[in-house]
């Protein structure tokens, strides 16, 4: 892939930081009406639990912290009813995104690790873009689920 031809994919998923996964999931079922609500799983290596609402544009992913040493505990400690947390946006290729965001001066967080889809995901620094945290994962492959 040449530099000049990346571009992001399809928005994947709105991460929710949130402090109780169960009342966020009542909240999307009962007040939102949604009904493809995947149950809460661990992820150990990312320190979230999380549940995906699916709606017809894409997902919106629930995150509880996982541990003390969460990444999301600061977050929920400043934003304590929870908040917007990040945008994930689909990349054919996580290593050469990592390389071309490094180029284009974004600060890329740590290397890629397996995210809630199963496939490799990193994080660039908010203050990069706009104030927003960005996760790129890479789309999953045909046939994955
Ligand atoms: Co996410």
């Amino acid at each position: 892939m040449s530099a000049d031809a990346f571009s992001i994919g399809p928005l994947n998923h709105v991460g929710i930081a949130v402090p109780d996964i169960d009342a966020a999931i009542d909240v999307y079922r009962r007040v939102f009406g949604c009904t493809d609500i995947t149950s809460p799983k661990d992820l150990a290596p990312q320190g979230v639990t999380f549940a995906f609402v699916n709606l017809p544009s894409g997902q919106v992913e629930l995150i509880q912290p996982l541990g003390d040493s969460s990444p999301i505990v600061k977050f929920l400690e400043r934003n304590p009813k929870g908040g917007q947390h990040h945008l994930c946006f689909e990349v054919e290729d996580i290593d050469a995104a990592c390389v071309i965001m490094a180029e284009r001066g974004m600060r890329v967080l740590g290397a890629p690790r397996i995210g809630a889809h199963g496939t490799l995901v990193v994080f660039l620094h908010p203050s990069d873009a706009g104030g927003v945290l960005i996760e790129l994962m890479e789309t999953p492959k045909e046939g994955a689920h």
